[in-house]
């Protein structure tokens, strides 16, 4: 569902060249739970950016389905991230709209019809446990709440992979945990997760894939995998 093919990522800044990604190759088939662990700079964020075409790798090709990601136009791009929802360590919400604006204001600016939309929200705020905050701005929601509107904007558009870069950053203990049920919970309905952390006992407790990166290469691959940093 998702390949990677030796994948370089370079940034050039300013007269720096900087390797964030060296050879990456890996496949991941649909239905996984894929962790992806790392030290800071290590990686992690950039090979998410790859998977979702807001960077260009420098060498190698990046797949999602068939879809050549690494060289979509921007109308390909556009189908791509309809496929794969994201969701950030910072939530990015639209501050000034409610928490069902927040998810019909996506819809609306792609065409989806009123009754799409009008059927389709509450189904996702009852997903993410949401549904009595509709009409709530962001504000007014705890960490916790407003990561789960993140995770139901992300659901929105029914994508077949959700991506997740550490969406528990800023979360406490209890709050990490509902987060990261949800995100089994929705990988149970079906949906490929790739999930970036920092935390050793989400990755130690899912007992699914883990992929670890040190300075842009894999270096290991586990299918249960362990937090070995
Ligand atoms: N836009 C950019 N321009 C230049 N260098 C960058 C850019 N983005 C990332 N880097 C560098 O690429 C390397 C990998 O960064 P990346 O953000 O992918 O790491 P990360 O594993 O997500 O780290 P963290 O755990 O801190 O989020 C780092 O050395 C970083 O400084
Ligand atoms: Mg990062």
């Amino acid at each position: 569902m998702i390949s990677f093919c030796n994948v370089v990522k370079i940034y050039n800044s300013g007269t720096r060249a900087i390797t964030a990604l060296d050879d990456i190759s890996f496949a991941v088939e649909p239905g996984e739970f894929i962790s992806l662990v790392g030290k800071s700079g290590s990686g992690k964020t950039t090979l998410i950016k790859l998977l979702v075409g807001e960077e260009k790798p420098t060498q190698g090709e990046v797949f999602f389905q068939d879809l050549r990601v690494s060289s979509a136009s921007p109308s390909l791009l556009q189908q791509i991230r309809k496929k794969i929802g994201v969701v950030y360590q910072d939530y990015r919400l639209l501050l000034n709209k409610t928490v069902q604006e927040n998810l019909s204001y996506i819809m609306e600016v792609i065409g989806v019809p009123k009754e799409t939309i009008d059927n389709d929200i509450p189904q996702v705020l009852s997903i993410v446990g949401l549904d009595q905050r509709a009409d709530n701005f962001p504000h007014e929601l705890s960490g916790g709440e407003k990561q789960r509107l993140a995770i139901a904007r992300a659901l929105i558009h029914r994508p077949q992979a959700i991506v997740a870069d550490e969406p528990t950053g800023n979360l406490d203990l209890y709050n990490t945990y509902e987060i990261i049920s949800l995100l089994q919970k929705i990988n149970n309905l079906g949906t490929t997760v790739m999930l970036s952390t920092h935390n050793k006992e989400i990755v130690d407790a899912l007992k699914r894939r883990v992929i670890t990166l040190e300075e842009g290469k894999i270096i290991s691959d586990e299918k249960i995998g362990k937090f070995i940093l």
